[in-house]
């Protein structure tokens, strides 16, 4: 497949170049190779017209696309084309599939459920996804196959999660947004992790890094899990995790400041002055932008930093799909 070959150090901006001319394969993996790296295209001809130098070369999926391409292949012969374009992205939770079933597909049920289990032959628990609720941010499901549970363990980044979905949230397409904070962390650094659920941030990054974690959760079902889930993954962590149950807006300012902030924000609230009051040197914050307003989202920041005497810098970066136009972002803000 066509991929351009840049020198490591133009690869950002071309990067950025190739999306906004809608010409960036997102769907692939790019490849490094020594000084260069190989970034997927969907167009090489107009690549080409740019003076880049397009090459052929095999470039994977990303996984979750991987995923999503398995289930239409295997559903080829008993889909039609045109109900195979209604198939959606399915997640795996441990041991529970969760997929969704548009209107369209609703007699096709049984095909997709016989589909995800000819993939993932240890599913034990198929369910329907419905939309988030309350400040807890739980999911309603329905469980269309298997055994009548919710509750499973998630292996993510070197550790072990239980979860149990009817109780509390948990997004397992966050695994790379977890990997990239756990490595830009530098052990010795104190972190606070406000909204921090069953803990799925605060051990990949204790797994990884010798860091003091200070963690902050209101729902009493995902601080009991979030214990259990430092218990299960003591001998794998490199840092600690001290978990607090309370309002965040109540706990966090009684709090010392840290070194790094992490607010995985849940939609509706605003939590940017606060984290940003306690952030000495890094803040991660994330938020539901339109693609329309990220550069007033960014002036927002830069507002509240120059209100708190803060001079930074801050690079947004789109996470993942949330509706049409509208993304859940990170605002990584450095304090300079
Ligand atoms: C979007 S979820 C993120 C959870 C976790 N960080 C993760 O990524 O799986 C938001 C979390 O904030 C919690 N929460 C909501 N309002 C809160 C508050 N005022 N104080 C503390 N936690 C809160 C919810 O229970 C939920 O676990």
């Amino acid at each position: 497949m066509p991929a351009v070959k840049i020198p490591r150090e133009k690869a950002e901006k071309v990067k950025k170049t190739l999306k906004k001319l809608k010409i960036y394969d997102g769907r692939r993996r790019p490849k490094r190779a020594e000084d260069f790296i190989f970034l997927p295209v969907l167009d090489p001809n107009k690549a080409q017209r740019l003076g880049l130098e397009v090459v052929y070369i095999d470039l994977p999926l990303r996984p979750e696309r991987q995923i999503y391409k398995n289930l239409e292949s295997v559903l080829m012969e008993k889909l039609s084309p045109e109900e195979r374009k209604h198939l959606r992205r399915y997640d795996i939770i441990g041991d529970i599939a969760i997929t969704q079933i548009p209107p369209e597909l609703e007699h096709r049920k049984k095909e997709i459920i016989e589909g995800l289990l000819t993939i993932h032959p240890f599913l034990k628990v198929v369910a329907v996804k419905g939309s988030h609720k309350g400040a807890f941010r739980i999911r309603e499901y329905s469980i269309v196959w298997g055994e009548k549970r919710l509750e499973t363990i998630h292996r993510e980044n070197g550790v072990e999660f239980k979860v149990d979905l009817s109780r509390v949230f948990f997004n397992p397409r966050m695994k790379g947004e977890r990997y990239r904070l756990a490595q830009l962390t530098e052990d010795g650094e104190r972190v606070l992790l406000m909204f921090a659920g069953i803990l799925p941030y605060a051990l990949v990054i204790a797994r990884y890094k010798n860091v003091e974690i200070t963690a902050v959760e209101l729902n009493k079902n995902a601080i009991k899990l979030g214990m259990e889930n430092i218990e299960m993954n003591r001998r794998r962590l490199k840092g600690r995790i001290e978990l607090i149950e309370g309002d965040v807006f109540k706990v966090v300012p009684g709090l010392q400041n840290f070194d790094r902030v992490i607010s995985p924000t849940p939609k509706g609230v605003d939590a940017l002055s606060l984290a940003l009051s306690k952030a000495e040197k890094w803040l991660h914050y994330y938020d539901f932008i339109h693609e329309n307003e990220l550069g007033r989202f960014k002036e927002r920041i830069l507002e509240k930093c120059r209100k708190q005497g803060k001079d930074c810098e801050i690079r947004v970066k789109k996470v993942s799909d949330y509706k049409p136009h509208v993304f859940k972002v990170c605002a990584d803000v450095r304090m300079l």
